[in-house]
């Protein structure tokens, strides 16, 4: 079962998830739906969110507490969660190709990090392109989720190590052990806490966590770091630019994540910036 982008339209999106419709928010979807009122209507669950950042569900059937679906080469376990995530973000799915075929060609068995790694996916992706990855998330309960999606993707290497920890803490602790990586991914929440409630701030933080990096990649072989984030005024440029001041040398790309829809259009959500050293 796979999941498929319907609609988009009126800041909102008609997704396909396995067999069961959903409708949520797509806040930069300022354009006209293309299918019919009643495709829309025609749904199992909609997901509205309220002035405080958080929302609810309002569900026209009964659905399963969690089901499998399959997209951008990988199995998920998808749950709805009561912030209006389903555990996993569609419009990563080319950043996991990029992953997967650029750890391929690092040579031997690249050591790489994925920070506020979420449910997984790109650690996985990492995994499939032969890396040894260290995932690392502040929340015990994603951290379970990305080991149960690892567990439905059989083929994928088990070559990852959890990590439950804030970032900093870790990456701060990292540093002092002068432990190296060839590759970092960072998806990074505007706001999020630590494994100890540490607060985490974008704004704040952001340059802080850029700068460990540097002292954890290893720059004498090739290397690489992903930066992607919805955070709004993050535009690409700006990613790169951040980048760009603690790697001077190197490769850049940046650009938009989308998501394909059914009518062949793109549904745009956040921005992304690669890097790569020494390649
Ligand atoms: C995948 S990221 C955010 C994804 C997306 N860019 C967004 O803005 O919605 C969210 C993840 O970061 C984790 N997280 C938040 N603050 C953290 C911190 N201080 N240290 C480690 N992980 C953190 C959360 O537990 C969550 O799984």
């Amino acid at each position: 079962m796979r999941y498929l982008l319907l609609d988009s339209g009126n800041c909102r999106k008609l997704e396909q998830v396995g067999d069961i419709r959903l409708v949520r928010p797509a806040l930069n979807a300022f354009w006209q739906p293309s299918l019919p009122a009643s495709d829309w209507e025609n749904v199992s669950g909609i997901f509205s969110r309220d002035s405080g950042g958080g929302g609810t569900w309002e569900w026209k059937e009964k659905v399963p507490e969690s089901w499998q679906i399959e997209w951008g080469g990988l199995q998920f376990i998808v749950k709805p969660t009561g912030f209006g995530h389903l555990g996993f973000f569609a419009e990563q799915h080319e950043n996991w190709e990029w992953l997967r075929k650029t750890v391929s060609v690092m040579g031997a068995k690249p050591k790489t990090l994925n920070l506020f790694a979420y449910s997984g996916a790109s650690s996985l992706s990492m995994a499939q392109g032969g890396a040894e990855v260290f995932h690392l998330d502040s929340s015990k309960g994603m951290n379970d989720w990305a080991r149960n999606n690892l567990q439905i993707n059989s083929t994928i290497p088990d070559s990852i190590h959890w990590v439950t920890e804030d970032v900093l803490k870790y990456a701060a602790r990292e540093t002092r052990r002068a432990k190296k990586y060839n590759g970092i991914v960072l998806d990074p929440p505007s706001f999020g806490r630590g494994a100890q409630g540490q607060i985490w701030k974008m704004e704040n933080d952001l340059i802080k966590l850029m700068n460990s990096c540097r002292d954890l990649i290893d720059r004498s072989s090739k290397h690489f770091i992903l930066l992607s984030c919805h955070s709004p005024g993050f535009t690409p440029v700006i990613l790169e630019r951040i980048i760009a001041d603690v790697f001077e040398k190197g490769t850049f790309e940046s650009g938009e994540m989308t998501v394909p829809e059914k009518s062949g259009r793109k549904l745009p959500a956040g921005t992304f910036a690669r890097y790569m050293g020494k390649w």
